[in-house]
Order: C-alpha cells, then sequence, then structure tokens
C-alpha cells in the first residue's frame, strides 16, 4: 500500500502540475535527461505535445520516505486544456509493474489542494506542489511514466520519472 500511495502522490502532484498529456508514439523532444542527486527525469512527449514541459525540481533532493516533498514544475500551455483531459501513469519498481492507472487530471485537481483548476488556460505556469512521503516507503528505485491525452486523445504531456529511494548515493543511478 505504501508503494501505491507513493505512486498516486507523485502522479498527483505532476498532474495537479502539468494538468494531462497525451499520445501513443512518442518521441524524445529533447532526447535530454535529466539527472539530479536522488532522482531523473525525461520529457519524452513531442513537440506538438499541448503542455510542455521546461523543468522539474523537487525538494529535498534526495526525496526522504517520512518527509514532505515538494515539487515543482515550470510548464507552458500552448493550448487550453479541457475538462475531460486524462493521465495514463504506470509505476514500476525495477521492472515489475506496481500500477497502471488513468487518472482524470481535472478531476484530480478539483480534488486536490492545487491552484490550478480545469480549463487551464493557455500560457506560462510555475506550479509548486507538497506531498508528505510515507514513511513505509522501500528503499528501492521506482520509475513513473506519465501520458497525458485531452479529451480529444491528443497528446497532452510525456514525463518519464525516475527516484531512487535506496540511501546510497551515486552519480549514475540507473
Ligand atoms: C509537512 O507539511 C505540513 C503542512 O505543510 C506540516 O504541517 C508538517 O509538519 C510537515 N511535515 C514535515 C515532516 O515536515
Ligand atoms: C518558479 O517559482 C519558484 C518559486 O516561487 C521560483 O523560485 C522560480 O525561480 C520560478 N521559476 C521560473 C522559471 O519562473
Amino acid at each position: 500500500m505504501a508503494r501505491l500511495s507513493l505512486i498516486a502522490l507523485l502522479a498527483l502532484a505532476l498532474t495537479g502540475v502539468a494538468q494531462g498529456n497525451p499520445s501513443s508514439q512518442q518521441q524524445l523532444s529533447d532526447g535530454r535527461v535529466h539527472i539530479f542527486e536522488g532522482w531523473e527525469y525525461a520529457v519524452c512527449g513531442s513537440e506538438n505535445d499541448i503542455v510542455e514541459i521546461k523543468s522539474i525540481n523537487i525538494s529535498p533532493d534526495p526525496p526522504k520516505p517520512g518527509q514532505n516533498l515538494t515539487v515543482n514544475v515550470v510548464a507552458y500551455a500552448h493550448e487550453v486544456v479541457e475538462e475531460g483531459a486524462y493521465v495514463d501513469v504506470t509505476v514500476k519498481l525495477g521492472l515489475i509493474k506496481l500500477l497502471h492507472k488513468q487518472f482524470d487530471v481535472c478531476e484530480e485537481a478539483r480534488k486536490s489542494d492545487v491552484d490550478i483548476q480545469c480549463p487551464v488556460e493557455k500560457g506560462p505556469y510555475n506550479v509548486s506542489q507538497t506531498v508528505a512521503l510515507p514513511k513505509e516507503i522501500p528503499p528501492a528505485k521506482f520509475v513513473v511514466e506519465i501520458q497525458g491525452y485531452t479529451v480529444n486523445d491528443e497528446d497532452l504531456v510525456c514525463v518519464n520519472l525516475k527516484v531512487d529511494f535506496m540511501r546510497k548515493m551515486s552519480l549514475n543511478l540507473w
């Protein structure tokens, strides 16, 4: 349960910020993996994605079980994100799939305490969301794949995250 709630928290934090994302045949938008102390992310969407992720930061880095985690996302919405946008979230522990779930991003935003609500207007966004990480999170590496789509199944956003809750410090986590 702890692992699932972690996932849900991470997903919620990101969806609350980025509000959706679409598409099937994803291409790396810049091919860059952004590597930090205890985690990394890659924007996997195409240039046509409605939500362009400019940066993601977390604090503290590395994230610590039992503490608050603040996720900051800087993004640009190229189109209005309408009601009905959704994200597919897959969480893996190593190669094991722990969770595959679809979230209604507007609904999740309403249920949680986020600043952005649907419809999300065009323009720049800089959003921070704090979540409490359960202290039962096992010392392991998680992969979180987030793909978002509009209500019309257009690509919204695509982000892959790897988060390392191993206690060791390492420059090359994966
Ligand atoms: C996490 O944040 C909440 C509210 O922002 C605060 O009440 C709580 O003390 C914080 N927990 C930790 C472990 O810092
Ligand atoms: C986003 O907001 C944070 C906190 O308010 C700030 O530190 C950061 O510089 C902002 N980033 C951009 C790109 O505006």
